[in-house]
């Protein structure tokens, strides 16, 4: 059974029985997807008032697998959520902050100066250096703390998701891990500098490409592997560090030699776009798809224990997913079974299984269990 609901009305845990597309037909939400907090907030971004959502008893529209569109990944969670404290709270709280309202105000702007100066590059070919940093950098205020940071950028999501967004979340999470491995301050300029123009390459491939729904013909899928040529063409000549020249070549290189263009290993690709790299991964990962809901921290750790960890230098990406975890200890979380619970103690060997005690005061391993973090609340 097919039932609509208005915006005001819907529930984290309600699965859409249609695509949900703005007036103009943009996809905001596939059909079949679980509704998170996140999505709703996207829904009501994007001006949409009424949902047509998939009820429970309908056996018709959730029959199985066989069912679903070639080349559709369904939702991690495709049952509806029962648990009354729903992942939307601690998202919500977030994004009704001053911080976060200025936050989204100052990022939108500065998605506007990024493409500005894409654009002006293709033209000019000259990078204002100065000014696309200071502005970027300025997005961080000096009394944030980390977890301000990736809650911003998570919440971020469902208003930015553009390339010229996820160039800046580049930059910041670029950022966040060179001061961790205390870089000089110069040094953590270059590196959100080659952040925010690691994709610069994408500026010279069609929007259409870039942006398209559906499957990518072969050829389309070869352009953009092109990209990080194309971008280091674009900045090879100009005056700025060749760290941030190598890390539009290198940043889909992996150490284990597996990534593109060249296939490099470890020894060969260039420091910066080794961290690069991991900040690219873990913001397309937390990124919301029209096919899933945006994974959580937790989520992306396991996929990337789960990918190989021998993709990234060790130092990097172990210092990374420890700092990540880290920032979310004594939060509380949703389980993957809907249970509420609040983690207690890190497992150093598997940071996306902690330690959780639940509600009623009995501590749970999830090294353990078949449970996973399914959210922080
Ligand atoms: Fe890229």
């Amino acid at each position: 059974m097919i039932k609509e609901y208005n915006i005001k009305e819907l529930q984290p845990g309600m699965i859409t029985a249609i695509p949900v597309r703005t007036k103009r037909g943009q996809l905001v939400v596939n059909e079949k997807v679980a509704l998170t907090g996140a999505l709703i907030a996207r829904l009501e971004f994007y001006g949409i008032e009424r949902v047509r959502i998939a009820e429970e008893d309908d056996e018709t529209t959730f029959g199985g697998e066989e069912e679903l569109e070639p080349g559709y990944i369904p939702a991690k969670t495709p049952a509806p959520i029962k648990s009354p404290v729903l992942d939307a709270s601690y998202s919500q709280q977030v994004k009704k902050s001053s911080e976060f309202q200025k936050f989204q105000v100052d990022f939108t702007l500065r998605c506007n100066d990024i493409k500005e100066c894409f654009e002006s590059f293709l033209v000019s070919g000259n990078v204002d250096r100065k000014k696309l940093l200071e502005d970027t950098v300025s997005l961080i205020g000096p009394e944030q703390t980390t977890i301000d940071i990736f809650d911003m950028l998570h919440n971020m999501r469902q208003v930015n998701d553009s390339i010229f967004a996820h160039s800046i979340n580049v930059a910041l999470i670029s950022r966040m891990i060179g001061k961790w491995l205390h870089f000089s301050k110069e040094d953590l300029d270059t590196l959100t500098l080659a952040g925010i123009l690691h994709d610069v390459g994408k500026a010279k491939i069609p929007e259409e490409i870039l942006n398209k729904d559906t499957k990518l013909s072969d050829e389309e899928f070869q352009l953009i592997r092109k990209h990080p040529k194309l971008g280091y063409d674009i900045l090879k000549n100009l005056a700025v560090d060749s760290h941030v020249k190598k890390a539009a070549l290198m940043h889909h290189e992996r150490c284990d030699g597996s990534g593109y263009p060249m296939g490099l290993t470890l020894d060969e690709i260039d420091d910066y776009a080794l961290i690069i790299a991991i900040a690219d991964v873990y913001d397309a990962m937390t990124a919301a798809r029209s096919y899933r809901a945006p994974l959580c921290p937790f989520e992306v750790i396991a996929e990337f224990e789960k990918d190989g960890l021998q993709k990234y230098k060790p130092e990097y990406i172990l210092t990374f997913l420890r700092k990540i975890a880290m920032t979310y200890q004594n939060n509380r979380i949703m389980l993957s079974d809907g249970t509420t619970a609040k983690i207690v103690l890190l497992n150093s060997n598997h940071l996306s299984k902690p330690l959780v005690q639940l509600d009623d005061g009995s501590c749970l391993d999830l090294d353990k269990s078949q449970l996973y973090i399914k959210s922080v609340i």
